[in-house]
């Protein structure tokens, strides 16, 4: 720091995030402690990123393993457990190779180099274009903020990157011009998250499918937010019957840790070759050891079964809650990612569940979204409607 830093400059951390005035020092399972000693129910799971809520067992137990081997050796070497996520994901979607880098950025960044990469050098085609939509959220990288179909993302970081349109979400008749532009790719979020939690509808995600089919088009998928069990299968594309030719992922993957991936089918994976792409981090021993934990977790756990049946038990307490505050107009979503739209107030209510001990998230300005671990249990999921009430309460009457 220098004498002539500006006044407003209180912090040695850049200005980047707004933050809640908790700081968290340790969690177990669906819990956090502040430094306090204060418990809060988390219903965020770190933007859907601890899936199976926090410090799981198995997980602990297998970085803690890796940490007395080997913590980092570069991808010019072998690397078991990234051979065996690897395996893991692939047996498990419809792709068959992986690319892991650290991010969910970073994973579109791979998937948009590959699409690129494909158009250019595998197909010849021409135009290495990518279709996103809008109230879409990619990342904050310079590639993936141009993905991201929000104007408030892009604000004053222009030029953006060339080779980016725009559709709007869920918009069948849209679908025309893709047929017409034949783009390299298109990117898409499934349950669009950041934009307000809101779904695709399935018709127009198998009418999409199609042109992409009929087109040559690679369909691409972000499955950062909704990937790793979030909506009661491992990635939500099961729930649309399409098979799409790249899956981005990162958040849930690693439990914690950072790792981010993308799995392409052969076809799309023939863009990338020794040298096209790299990252020095990328899939090392300890993030993968985290990947491995999880995945075979979720797998071996019946975590999905208890998505889904919780999840259900989830929508009939909000249900209840939308017939006592006619300010709730909708509940969104799909397994453990649920969106409640309210009249007004969304961010308020966050701020209120504080002091309720609990902790939530908005998505977009007037949802308040809800991202419980997995293996919530119906009774955590009571606390948490409790605390949502009297958040909810204490809003309206501006306490
Ligand atoms: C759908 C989606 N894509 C991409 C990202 C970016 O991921 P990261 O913050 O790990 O770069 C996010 C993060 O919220 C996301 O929700």
């Amino acid at each position: 720091m220098t004498a002539t830093q500006p006044l407003s400059l209180t912090s040695p951390l850049m200005a980047t995030y707004s933050r809640f005035p908790v700081t968290l020092v340790k969690g177990k399972g669906s819990y956090v402690w502040d430094d306090q000693g204060v418990q809060y129910l988390d219903f965020t799971s770190g933007i859907a990123t601890c899936n199976l809520g926090h410090v799981p067992d198995a997980v602990k137990q297998k970085v803690e393993e890796q940490l007395q081997n080997l913590w980092h050796c570069s991808n010019l070497y072998h690397i078991p457990n990234q051979a065996q996520l690897a395996a893991l994901l692939t047996a498990n979607s419809c792709g068959d190779q992986v690319f892991f880098c650290n991010s969910g950025a970073e994973a579109n960044e791979a998937a948009i180099k590959l699409a690129r990469r494909y158009a250019n050098k595998v197909k010849n085609s021409g135009t290495s274009e990518v279709v996103t939509f809008t109230q879409s959220f990619h990342g904050r990288t310079l590639a993936t903020l141009t993905a991201t179909g929000q104007e408030k993302i892009q604000h004053g970081f222009a030029p953006l990157m060339p080779g980016f349109s725009y559709l709007p979400f869920n918009d069948l008749d849209a679908l025309g011009q893709l047929a017409e532009r034949k783009p390299a790719a298109v990117l898409l979020e499934l349950v669009q998250g950041e934009g307000g939690v809101i779904p695709a509808d399935q018709e127009w995600v198998s009418k999409l499918a199609q042109v992409c089919k009929e087109n040559d088009i690679l369909l691409m998928v972000d499955e950062i937010q909704t990937g790793m069990g979030r909506t009661g299968t491992l990635f939500a594309y099961e729930q649309y019957g399409i098979e799409p030719d790249v899956i981005s992922m990162a958040k849930g993957l690693g439990s914690g840790f950072p790792i981010g991936a993308i799995i392409a089918n052969e076809k799309a994976a023939q863009g990338f070759e020794p040298g096209s792409h790299g990252s020095t981090f990328g899939g090392n021993p300890l993030a993968t050891a985290a990947g491995v934990a999880t995945v075979t977790y979720l797998l071996e756990n019946n975590v999905l079964d208890h998505v889904n049946e919780v999840s259900q038990y989830l929508d009939e307490q909000l249900q209840s809650l939308k017939e006592k505050f006619s300010i709730i107009k909708d509940i969104r979503g799909k397994g453990l990612l649920k969106g409640l739209a309210f009249e007004s107030g969304a961010p308020e209510i966050v701020q209120k569940a504080i002091s309720h001990q609990l902790l939530i998230l908005t998505a977009g300005p007037n949802v308040v979204r809800i991202l419980p671990p997995l293996p919530v249990t119906k009774a955590e999921i009571d606390e948490f409607i409790i605390a949502l009430e009297k958040s909810i309460q204490s809003m309206e009457k501006g306490e």
